[in-house]
C-alpha cells in the first residue's frame, strides 16, 4: 500500500506547486489534497494530474470537523503539510473573522486529527506552512532568524502566529511531531490577482493603472514558488521534529523598484516602448498598519538540509511574466469567477 500524505490547501497557488511536485517526483506515495476551494482554490491549477495514480481530490473545509475527522477515517496519513488558510492581507484587514475562523480553527482541527487519529506518533509528522509576517516588521537594518520573537501585525499574521503557538503547544505538551517553516513573499505561476505581482502584471497588460500603497518604499524577501515548494519537500523529508526553518530568496526590493523592473520587463515582452508601462504606477493610500520590511535569515535551512533556491529574480520574473501571458484564459477565467465551474464539471456532473 502507498504512504499517503495529506496536502491541505493544494488547489491554492503554493499548494498546487507542492501538490505537482510531490505527485510527479514521489509515485510510491498517495497525495491526498485537501481544500474547500475558496476564491483562492482553483482545480485547473492541477487539470493535468486529474487522473494520476497517485493523486486524490478531496473537497474538504478544515474548519469543520466531521469533515476533517471523516478524511482522517478513510486515510491513513503518514504526513500532513498543512497550507490552507485565508492569505491575503488586504482581506484580512476588511474582514478578519474569515482568517481566525480558517487559520486558527481550522489548524487545530487539523492538529488533533492527527493527535486522536495517529496511534503512535512513529514517523509521523504534522508539517505547518507559516509565514515570516508572525515576525512582525523589520527596520532598515537586520533579518529575521528563527530566534525572533513573534511580533505579528495584521490579522492575518496574528491568526498564523496563533496557528504556530497551537503547532509548538501541540508538540511540547503532546509530544506531536511537528515542523513549521516560515517563508518570505512567494511569486510565480498560478498566484490569484489579488497580490502585487500577478495584479501588476495582469493591469500592465490591459494599460490599467497599477497600484502602488504609499510611497513604495515597502521592503519584501522574493521566492519563486518553485523554490518554496523544493524547501516544502526538503524540509518534509529531512527537518528535525520540533524545528523551526525559516526560507526567503536572499533578495530584498522594494516595491516601487520590483514595479520598475517588471515594467521594464513587460515593455520588452509587449513590443512597447521603453518606460511605457511605468506611467501606469499609481500612488494610492498606504495599506492599514503596512509593515516596512521583511527579510530572511535562511542560513539554518541552507547549513542544516543543503537547501538553496534555484531562481535569480530576474530569470524567475521573466519566467512568471511569460506564464501569465501564456496563460490568459486561465487569467480570465480567475477574474470572471468561471474556475469554480471546472469542479462542477470535473466532480459534481461525472
Ligand atoms: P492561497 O490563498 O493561494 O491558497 C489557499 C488555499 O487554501 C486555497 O486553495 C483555498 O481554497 C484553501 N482553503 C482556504 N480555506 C480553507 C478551508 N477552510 N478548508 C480547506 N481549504 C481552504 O494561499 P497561498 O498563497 O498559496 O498560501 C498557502 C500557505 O502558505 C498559507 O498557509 C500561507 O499563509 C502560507 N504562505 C504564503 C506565502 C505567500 O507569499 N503566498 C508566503 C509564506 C507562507
Ligand atoms: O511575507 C509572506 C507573505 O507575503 C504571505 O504570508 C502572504 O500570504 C502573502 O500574501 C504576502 O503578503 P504581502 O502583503 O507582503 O503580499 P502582497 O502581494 O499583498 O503585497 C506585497 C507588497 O506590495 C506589500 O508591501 C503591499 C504592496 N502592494 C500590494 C498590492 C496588492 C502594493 O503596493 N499594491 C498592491 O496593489
Amino acid at each position: 500500500m502507498k504512504k499517503t500524505i495529506l496536502i491541505t490547501g493544494g488547489a491554492g497557488f503554493i499548494g498546487s506547486h507542492v501538490v505537482r511536485r510531490f505527485v510527479t517526483r514521489y509515485p510510491d506515495y498517495l497525495i491526498v489534497n485537501a481544500d474547500n476551494l475558496t476564491y483562492a482554490g482553483n482545480l485547473a491549477n492541477l487539470s493535468d494530474l486529474e487522473n494520476a495514480e497517485n493523486y486524490r481530490f478531496e473537497k474538504i473545509d478544515i474548519v469543520n470537523k466531521d469533515d476533517v475527522n471523516g478524511l482522517f477515517n478513510r486515510f491513513d496519513f503518514f504526513g500532513v503539510i498543512h497550507l490552507a488558510a485565508e492569505s491575503h492581507v488586504d482581506r484580512s484587514i476588511t474582514s478578519p473573522d474569515e482568517f481566525i475562523h480558517t487559520n486558527i480553527n481550522g489548524t487545530v482541527n487539523l492538529l488533533n486529527a492527527c493527535r486522536n487519529g495517529w496511534q503512535s506518533y512513529e514517523s509521523k509528522l504534522f508539517y505547518q506552512i507559516s509565514t515570516d509576517e508572525v515576525y512582525g516588521s523589520l527596520g532598515e537594518n537586520g533579518l529575521f532568524t528563527e530566534d525572533t520573537p513573534y511580533d505579528p501585525k495584521s490579522p492575518y499574521s496574528a491568526s498564523k502566529a496563533s496557528a504556530d503557538h497551537l503547532v509548538r503547544a501541540y508538540h511540547n505538551t503532546y509530544s506531536l511531531p511537528v515542523v513549521i517553516s516560515n517563508c518570505s513573499n512567494n511569486y510565480g505561476p498560478n498566484q490569484f490577482p489579488e497580490k502585487l505581482i500577478p495584479l501588476a502584471i495582469n493591469n500592465i497588460k490591459n494599460n490599467k493603472p497599477v497600484p502602488v500603497y504609499g510611497k513604495g518604499e515597502n521592503i519584501r524577501d522574493w521566492l519563486y514558488v518553485g523554490d518554496h515548494a523544493s524547501a516544502i519537500d526538503r524540509v518534509f523529508h529531512k527537518g528535525k521534529p520540533g524545528c523551526t526553518y525559516n526560507i526567503g530568496g536572499n533578495n530584498e526590493w522594494k516595491n516601487i523598484d520590483l514595479l520598475k523592473l517588471l515594467c521594464g520587463i513587460m515593455d520588452d515582452r509587449l513590443n512597447r516602448e521603453k518606460g511605457e508601462s511605468e506611467k501606469l504606477l499609481t500612488f494610492v493610500k498606504d495599506r492599514a498598519g503596512h509593515d516596512l520590511r521583511y527579510a530572511i535569515d535562511n542560513s539554518r535551512i541552507s547549513k542544516q538540509l543543503e537547501w538553496t533556491p534555484a531562481h535569480n529574480f530576474h530569470d524567475g520574473l521573466e519566467k512568471t511574466v511569460e506564464w501569465y501571458l501564456s496563460n490568459q484564459q486561465w487569467m480570465n477565467e480567475v477574474i470572471s469567477g468561471d474556475y469554480g465551474k471546472y469542479y462542477e464539471q470535473q466532480y459534481l456532473r461525472r
